[in-house]
């Protein structure tokens, strides 16, 4: 029973699909020439996200180029640290940097509330690319998960090195879970604004699930992930927006991401598809997991492997074609254009 072909928000309710539906994690961004013609006039790159008509515009660009089947807004996930006044700029060549950094017990009782109002520009990006964009492209809002971002604000900046979360979440576990809990809020309240003015599925991005390791996982995330499933599902504005959920190679097994509220996981590079697929069959959509690196192979190489991937998911209702990552900045964008030739041939 197939319905229309590459029809994102039909995949969602899992129904089968000649050709999957895709769209890229990061398709608005450095690897496309345009947007750094785009970029290069803002010295600032939180200046561009607060620009409504120009977002909108990065929106469009791999939309128009490539034909994608679904929009994602044009924003960042450390709008809400911002909001809450933790300074964050971006450096060049070092990526985000927090001016105010969570590092003490009383950071954090001392935090502002969360006004949502605070990110109208999002929300006007929102409302402007939903009017721009043809009725047939559905647009995707997003928030990072509660972790990720306790994990930047934390941190101070990536945390990859991991030189203050750690012993933070020892030393102020109590106070941990009270960030965690305000973050859970302010993702609630984003994403409803965002619905309201015009998301038509939303995305969660636990791009820092890869730090926490077994019980810790559940503990400080998924918890909260779930609080926030649950919020989500429970308000009649947005009970019923399809909800994805991205996580970085987690260390826990796929099973934990069988949650009744989420209606998709997007899989990192490292999942067993096969594994996902007898685990998520019938339950949930799947969205992922073609490695980014891929793209840097031959085209050989490149359409072997996008046919091995579409041929796994041939008969998996509620398939959405996507990488495990964002694309990176040195690929070259007529290789997303094989790609996905390659898909719908
Ligand atoms: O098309 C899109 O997806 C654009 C919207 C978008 C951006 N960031 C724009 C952006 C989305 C959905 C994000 C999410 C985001 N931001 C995540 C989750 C996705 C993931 O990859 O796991 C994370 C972890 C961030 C935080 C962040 N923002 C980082 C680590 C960086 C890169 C810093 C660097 O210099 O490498 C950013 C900046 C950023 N966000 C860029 C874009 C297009 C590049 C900024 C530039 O042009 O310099």
């Amino acid at each position: 029973m197939f319905t229309n072909n590459r029809d994102f928000l039909a995949a969602l309710r899992l129904e089968s699909q000649n050709i999957p539906p895709a769209w890229i994690m990061r398709q608005a961004g450095r690897y496309l020439p345009e947007y750094l013609a785009v970029r290069k006039h803002f010295p600032n790159f939180l200046d561009m996200c607060k620009t409504p008509e120009v977002c909108c515009e990065l929106v469009l660009q791999p939309i128009e180029r490539f034909d994608l089947d679904a929009a994602i807004i044009f924003s960042d996930i450390l709008t809400i640290p911002d909001a809450l006044d933790l300074g964050v700029i971006f450096k060049e060549g070092q990526g985000p940097v927090f001016k105010n950094p969570i590092r003490s017990k009383s950071d954090i009782k001392n935090l502002k509330e969360f006004h949502p109002e605070k990110l109208n520009y999002v929300y006007d990006t929102t409302k402007l690319t939903k009017q721009a964009l043809p009725s047939s492209k559905p647009l995707i809002g997003f928030t990072g998960s509660p972790w990720t971002l306790a994990a930047y604000s934390i941190e101070g900046k990536s945390p990859l090195k991991n030189e203050f979360l750690s012993a933070f979440l020892v030393n102020a576990e109590a106070e941990t879970h009270d960030f965690l809990n305000i973050l859970t809020s302010a993702c609630f309240l984003y994403l409803k604004e965002q619905i309201i003015s015009g998301a038509d599925a939303v995305q969660i991005f636990d791009s820092w699930a890869n730090l926490l390791k077994g019980e810790a996982y559940d503990q400080f995330s998924l918890n909260y992930i779930k609080k926030l499933l649950s919020m989500l599902k429970k308000d009649p504005i947005t009970k019923n927006t399809p909800i994805i959920l991205f996580a970085r190679d987690p260390s826990c097994d796929l099973n934990n991401f069988l949650i009744p509220e989420l209606d998709c996981l997007s899989l990192f590079t490292s999942a067993d598809i096969n594994e996902a697929m007898n685990t998520f069959n019938g339950k949930m959509a799947i969205q992922g997991n073609l490695n980014p690196k891929i793209l840097l192979e031959s085209d050989a190489i490149l359409v072997d492997a996008v046919k091995q991937l579409s041929d796994s998911f041939q008969n998996y209702p509620g398939y959405i074609f996507n990488l495990g990552h964002g694309i990176t900045p040195d690929i070259n964008p007529e290789k997303v254009a094989i790609m996905l030739d390659a898909l719908r041939s």
